[in-house]
């Protein structure tokens, strides 16, 4: 086996590039014109010793291990910098070059810890290889005089370890932390035999290193090294997967040891990420062995009952048996479901299989009725499909992002690197953001414009963009004329045109300096290839479908769809955000976006699921809770969520699933929801299963099993034990022939199978006939819809004002290191970043209130008060305060209210009206809610049972 990795030569030039012949070892190769030495040599299978190159890095050219002799060259070039010519002639194996690289390796050595034996590196060491391949066999200089070894180690981080002891100053982290993650938090002190690597001066926790990683996976020596494998070893076997958290869909190697998971290394094949990662995915992963994981079915008649734990069997023929009583006593519509973008496209698919099938209505919706259901209504409307038009890559092409109500940094942090690594090849940056938010600035990032607007104005601004594109002739027109549909582009160019929508008009609504907001129109429309990307501070708000449509409009009249570079973006919460979405998981929709209405697609299930199915709508999420308030919906089956931590108004949701009689929860945890359940059936975590997850792209990638379902069946199997014991049979025998299933149902699906997703390592949906590899750009020759439609955006304020009473805005969002409700990521050591909730207020608003840095605040609206601690800062405008809803103890959805999208009921997280006071006691609702978790989440004692 070589001891040199095979990619590792430098970053590959580009394919289109011309191309150049030259001679090495006397063997001639052809490549393209700016490649390296090194990765010509590669390409013969000559593995040129190197040390400081890795080819997720620009060559560095410090090691001087790759040294060659180039005829009609003085010295020995290093290779790994050194560009071909044609006609080079180049011997890599020399006498004199053997002597030099054992030379080098020899003062390598002479100030490295000889205790390979006993390193946690021993067998994945670079150092320990190239010493191999360069046949050092003794170091003469030995440990006298200056060295390093004495240096102390850095634990500060909780999740690696950084030894300097071991360093050699190859600068791969320092080069890491830049080029790919963007963070530039490393540094080289000192100079020569000094030169050390430093966290900025300080130690890595007290730094501003994010914990992403790739300074440890680049590190060649056990200089930084994965706390995990310090513990637990080396792997012995690795599984390729995706990860379980947000909608980037990073590919990961699971590295394991038997069933364990040594450490998670990111798939350098991984299409969404290319080998990167965030500290969640990579790090983030010790809840899956929580042990508060919940192992064992239990039931209990009331919620007052403590938990019972009992067989499979009976659980599943308890809910069962209730949710058959309820129908017989309140009728077919009085139960239903909800599915998780927490798991995958196949258990997504069957639970609402089985809520149309085996419950017999269309009772079944998903999370992202609270996250992303304008999007799928909004883009459907304009472009024709409910979903992203690019990959994550086409942003290494865009000339003008702009980014509005999302983020990335936070929320999509691969993603974000992406944005940052291509606004330092010069790309220029709008942020539309309520908060500055770290992409505004970051080491050697600066947006042009940040449009700082008031919460709930995105359609006044984003109409006030379109208004200066029409109005002062920017429009694309040759694009929307062949493109859109003439007539309503007309009626809308009309409609944009009004003054109303001027800068000028919308500048007390947005807040926005009309002349910032001119000028950025102008940038979008001029700046070359323009993209959009958003997320929830978009979609979450009473018109999140209209902004939606609104960012459409622009993207189109500007010709800004159908091409790399462009398109509209959302930046998907939860890692199957999509996949839950394309599933059929809403009650007018089956799998692919076809209405439950239209009798060829629903005759089409009929006859593969070989039932009779209803034609009309089942009730949304918030339909079942109201119902449930007014007793007539009495069952619900949740797989995956948190209901009553997630979902907005928590105090109607608590109401709601009170008021029913079997409550089902499938997770991994007992969760909040749960203490409203009577069956609780243990759920899998993403290692324990095999599956598919959609991510933001419409990427579809596998889930592997890494190991087997601590709790006997992953998620889809309960769901076809649940169904079955309720009489209508569901018999996979493993979840590819689920997604075989879903292929033959849905036309945008019906090139997808497991099969084909292992051949080509992840496929972008639409992959059918027309486009057998899957669709990286939408709209390429026309929109899906036939022509392009604009639609009429009327800028409509929320009914949720501030009011003498509610003087403040309240916005919420996410923090890096932590994960919607929280359930996984405050199970693990991220708790060092984030352990509560904060309250971001303006020094302004602060003072105003007497409110210190740290204090506790009582946070009040119309639908209730909670509180938390208070953090003054002016990232946050004066009359707005923001905070984030990890923490069930804080649950800042008490607060939250009713009001919703007028489209698609997606609640107006982003716009609550509050009041902010000191206070030094827990709200009334936490101290209640403390009581009812204690008595709802009691566990009998099998052996005080017995
Ligand atoms: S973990 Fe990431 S952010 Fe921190 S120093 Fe390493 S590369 Fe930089
Ligand atoms: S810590 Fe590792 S990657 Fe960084 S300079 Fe030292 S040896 Fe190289
Ligand atoms: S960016 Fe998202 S998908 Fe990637 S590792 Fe982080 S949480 Fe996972
Ligand atoms: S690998 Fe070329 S100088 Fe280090």
């Amino acid at each position: 086996m070589s001891l040199i990795h095979e990619t590792d030569f430098g970053t590959p030039p580009s394919p289109s590039a011309q191309m150049v012949t030259l001679e090495i070892d006397g063997m001639a190769v052809t490549v393209p014109v700016g490649t390296s030495v090194m990765r010509a040599a590669a390409e013969i299978g000559t593995k040129v010793p190197k040390l400081c190159a890795t080819d997720s890095l620009e060559p560095f050219g410090s090691c001087r291990l790759c040294l060659v002799e180039i005829d009609g060259r003085r010295g020995t070039p290093a290779s790994c910098t050194t560009p071909v010519e044609a006609g080079m002639k180049v011997k890599t194996q020399t006498e004199r070059l053997a002597k030099l690289r054992r030379g080098v390796m020899e003062l390598y050595i002479s100030d490295h810890p000889l205790d390979c034996l006993t390193c946690a590196a021993n067998g994945d060491c670079e150092l320990q290889d190239m010493a191999g391949v360069v046949g050092l066999r003794e170091v003469r200089y030995g440990y006298e005089g200056h060295n390093h070894l004495d240096a102390g180690k850095d634990t500060s981080n909780p999740y690696f370890t950084f030894d300097p002891s071991k360093c050699i100053v190859c600068s791969r982290c320092v080069r890491a932390c830049e080029e790919v993650q963007g963070t530039f938090a490393l540094t080289i002190d000192g100079r020569g035999f000094a030169s050390a690597v430093s966290p900025g001066g300080t130690d890595f926790f007290a730094s501003e290193c994010v914990s992403c990683g790739a300074c440890v996976q680049a590190c060649p020596t056990a200089t930084l090294m994965e706390n995990s494998v310090i513990e637990a070893g080396q792997a012995e076997h690795s599984v390729i997967t995706t990860c379980a958290y947000c909608g980037v869909g990073c590919g990961f190697k699971a590295e394991m040891r038997g069933t364990e998971v040594v450490r998670m290394v990111p798939w350098k094949d991984g299409a969404a990420n290319h080998g990167h990662s965030c500290v969640k995915g990579r790090f983030a992963w010790g809840y899956t062995t929580h042990k508060e994981r919940m192992l064992k079915p239990m039931i209990r008649s009331k919620i007052s009952d403590p938990w019972r734990e009992v067989s499979w069997e009976e659980a599943i023929g308890y809910a069962a048996s209730e949710f058959r009583r309820i129908q017989a006593k309140y009728g077919r519509d009085s139960i239903g479901g909800i599915t998780s973008s927490r798991c995958t496209n196949e258990e997504t698919y069957l639970v609402q299989k089985l809520v149309r099938a085996g419950f017999g209505n269309n009772n079944v919706d998903t999370c992202a009725r609270v996250c992303h259901s304008p999007t799928g209504y909004g883009l459907s409307a304009t472009f024709g499909t409910s979903a992203g038009t690019q990959d994550f890559d086409s942003v290494m092409q865009a000339d003008v992002i702009l980014v509005i109500g999302a983020n990335p940094t936070d929320a999509h942090p691969v993603f974000g690197s992406r944005m940052k690594k291509r606004l330092r090849e010069g790309a220029r940056l709008i942020v539309a953001d309520p908060r500055r938010t770290d992409l505004v600035r970051t080491p050697h990032v600066q947006a042009d414009y940040h449009l700082q607007l008031k919460p709930g104005s995105n359609v006044a601004l984003l109409n006030a963009l379109a208004h200066v594109v029409v109005t002062e002739g920017l429009v694309a027109e040759a694009y929307v004329a062949e493109r859109c549909e003439p007539m309503e582009t007309a009626r809308w160019r009309a409609f944009i045109a009004d003054p109303r929508h001027s800068p000028e008009a919308v500048e007390a609504i947005t807040g926005v300096p009309a002349a910032d907001l001119r000028a950025a129109a102008r940038l979008y429309a001029t700046g070359g290839n323009a993209a959009i990307y958003y997320g929830l501070g978009v979609t979450e708000h009473s018109q999140g479908t209209t902004a939606v449509m609104g960012m459409a409009n622009l993207a189109m009249i500007t010709g800004n769809v159908g091409h790399e570079g462009a398109g509209v973006n959302p930046l998907r919460g939860q890692n199957n955000v999509q996949g839950s979405c394309d599933m059929g998981s809403f009650p007018h929709e089956f799998t692919g976006y076809r209405h439950v209405s239209n009798d060829a697609v629903r005759e089409s299930f009929e006859e593969v699921w070989n039932v009779t199915l209803r034609g009309e709508p089942g009730l949304r999420i918030p339909n079942m809770l109201d119902a449930a308030v007014d007793g007539t919906f009495k069952g619900l089956y949740i797989q995956g969520e948190d209901i009553a931590q997630s979902d907005p108004d928590i105090t109607h949701v608590t109401a709601g699933l009170a008021a029913m009689e079997c409550v089902v929860i499938q997770d991994i945890f007992l969760n909040e929801t749960a203490s409203f359940a009577h069956v609780f059936l243990p759920g899998s975590s993403f290692l324990e299963k095999d599956g598919t997850f959609t991510n933001a792209e419409r990427r579809i990638s596998m889930v592997r099993k890494a190991m087997p379902p601590m709790a006997v069946y992953a998620d889809w199997q309960a769901t076809m034990l649940l169904s079955n014991a309720l009489g209508y049979p569901m018999n996979y025998r493993h979840p590819s022939e689920i997604m075989d299933e879903i292929a033959r149902l849905t036309p945008t699906f019906a090139g997808v199978s497991f099969a084909r997703i292992e051949e080509l390592g992840s496929i972008q949906w639409p992959c059918n006939d027309k486009a057998p590899n899957g669709t990286p750009t939408m709209h390429v020759d026309g929109f899906v819809r036939g022509k392009g439609k604009f639609a009429i955006t009327e800028f409509v304020p929320t009914e949720e004002r501030s009011t003498a009473r509610y003087p403040l805005i309240l916005t919420t969002g996410r923090i890096l290191s932590q994960y919607n409700v929280g359930a996984q990521t405050r199970r693990t050591e991220n708790v060092v970043w984030h352990e509560e909730d904060l309250l971001e207020i303006h020094p302004f608003d602060a003072e105003y209130r007497g409110i210190a840095d740290g204090d506790w605040v009582s946070l009040a609206s119309r639908a209730g008060e909670t509180s938390l601690r208070a953090k003054v800062t002016d990232r946050v405008q004066a009359g707005v305060v923001y905070t984030t809803f990890h923490n069930p103890e804080t649950a800042a959805n008490v607060v939250t209210t009713d009001f919703s999208d007028w489209a698609t009921n997606c609640p107006e997280y982003k716009v609550t009206a509050v009041q902010v006071r000191l206070t030094n006691h827990r709200s009334g609702w936490q101290d209640r809610y403390a009581a009812l978790r204690e008595e709802t989440t009691r566990i009998v004692d099998p052996a005080a049972a017995e």
